[in-house]
């Protein structure tokens, strides 16, 4: 049986104006890299779109002099991101306004001075006051260069900074690093990204928990039996071969990625919705969560990955993960959460399961060798996203025979789905704005990295899997007697 439940079309969300925020400079180091753009140059342009940008800004482009481009250049290359990768048309004056304002200034730490000429050139033009934005969308091996040249010439002054993840690769460097970046910026002025946290639908997480009297009693382990955050992606390493060697799936996804949003999952209801009671709230969930334990670790990696560009021979990165994690809190205590990610995986999904308990009596019975599926709650947070629970009914007829039933919610039916921003453009905005609601601190990302320490200290061997498949046969051990709500059983 299916139910599809849709919002009204006329929303209280988009009747509350965004605010806009003040005058700035935007530096997006990497400007010709792939972050960029599929994601940043667009992202921007579709703020300008819908007068999210402030007033008065520049955007400067940058990158080492060794991929020094022109301003004219750097144009063109950004209307070629915006066609490709924006989702909208372009309005032909809207980009005339857009494309006036950007130039590019190469830097290197070494050779800060055209990048120093141009944001002095930028703010004199804007006038007034003026905020400087920097968006470090650059390896991370070049944080720290990059972060000491802004102390050194006076950049960091009056600004704020957007670092790329990850953000260290162990608890040692995540440290060496936070203590690099608060020797320049204070930490009100960092805004470490995670785009997860940008996701309509992982807000709604927050909506859907703290809004609604219905769910959060349930939300605990008296009711709860497991959770899943599960991400697979059909996508390989393609041309990241180089970068993913040194990162790999847990590290690129899990540390970052799923344990932000099982933080969003598993958060006591803060005390308003400030950053600084969400950012506590979640942080209190990482203190709580165990160590990784590496026998409750599956790893893989995709057959073929060894044969990519960049990947050595014999290489032990793992291309996918599964893991099981705790959180040892009154609420949660005793409930598994699975966490599930890789890459050449069957399907391209984002998806967070929460399966409730069986009612404390079985007063139905069940023929020979019947079973159903449990109760669950099943957010897709893949924008637009969608809510599913999954339930039993009484299928129609004389006996009292039970029969898989369910109710959907999705956003892409409701509430003017087109005033949403892509998760990119809502972090942009917010950083211009100041706020670090949806974005990570220093204390849980050095905590996240103490969890993982007995992990990468010891992971367990890669399995190889079969491109396409859903990753090797003991993610089903791992979970059991529970099992992974992906692949979707269709009824
Ligand atoms: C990135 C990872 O942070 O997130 C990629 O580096 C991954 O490996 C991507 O593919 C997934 O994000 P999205 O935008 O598809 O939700």
């Amino acid at each position: 049986m299916k139910t599809t439940v849709t919002g009204p079309t006329q929303p209280a969300a988009a009747r509350r104006t965004a605010p806009k925020p003040p005058n700035h400079v935007i530096v997006l180091f990497g400007a010709t890299g792939d972050l960029a753009h599929r994601k940043l140059l667009p992202g921007l342009y579709q703020l300008a779109h819908v007068g999210l940008l402030p007033d008065g800004y520049r955007i400067i482009g940058s990158a080492p002099a060794q991929f020094a481009i022109s301003d004219d250049d750097f144009r063109k290359l950004a209307r070629k991101a915006t066609q490709e990768f924006s989702g909208a048309t372009i309005d032909e004056e809207k980009w005339r306004g857009f494309a006036e304002r950007l130039s590019f200034a190469p830097a290197d730490p070494d050779r800060p001075d055209p990048l120093v000429q141009a944001v002095q050139r930028a703010e004199k033009d804007i006038g007034g006051d003026v905020l400087r934005l920097y968006h470090l969308a650059i390896p991370p091996s070049a944080f720290t260069s990059m972060i000491g040249m802004l102390g050194a010439t006076g950049l960091a002054k009056n600004a704020r900074v957007i670092i790329e993840k990850p953000f260290g690769h162990d608890l040692e460097s995540a440290r060496k690093l936070n203590r690099v970046v608060h020797s320049v910026f204070k930490e009100d002025d960092v805004f470490r990204i995670d785009h997860f946290l940008g996701k309509e639908s992982v807000d709604n997480i927050l909506a859907l928990r703290f809004a609604n009297g219905l769910f959060e009693p349930v939300w605990n382990r008296s009711h709860i039996d497991y959770v899943q955050v599960d991400v697979p992606e059909t996508l390989s390493i393609g041309s990241r071969g180089a970068f993913y060697e040194q990162t790999g799936a847990f590290r690129d996804m899990v540390v970052t990625h799923l344990f932000q949003v099982l933080g969003f999952v598993a958060m006591e209801p803060p005390t308003s919705l400030t950053a600084r009671a969400l950012t506590d709230e979640k942080v209190k969930v990482f203190e709580a969560m165990k160590p990784v334990n590496p026998a409750r670790v599956v790893r893989g990696q995709y057959e073929g990955y060894r044969s990519e560009a960049g990947v050595a021979p014999d290489s032990d990165v793992e291309t996918f993960v599964a893991l099981e994690v705790g959180i040892d809190t009154w609420r949660w205590s005793g409930v598994p959460f699975y966490l599930r990610t890789g890459k050449s995986l069957a399907e391209s999904r984002q998806v967070l399961t929460i399966g409730f308990k069986e009612p404390p009596r079985r007063m139905f019975q069940l023929e020979e060798g019947e079973s159903f599926d449990p109760n669950e709650l099943v957010i897709d947070f893949a924008d637009p996203g969608s809510i599913t629970a999954h339930f039993l009914a009484k299928v129609p007829g004389p006996t009292m025979e039970l029969g898989p039933a369910h109710m959907t919610f999705k956003y892409g039916e409701s509430f003017c789905s087109a005033v949403g921003l892509e998760a990119y453009q809502r972090l942009l905005h917010d950083a211009m704005i100041g706020d670090h609601t949806l974005f990570t601190r220093a204390d849980g990302i050095e905590r996240l990295w103490e969890i993982s320490t007995p992990l990468l200290q010891q992971p367990p061997p890669v399995h190889p899997y079969a491109p396409g498949s859903w990753g090797p046969a003991a993610i089903h051990q791992l979970i059991a007697p529970y099992r992974w709500h992906l692949p979707e059983q269709e009824h």
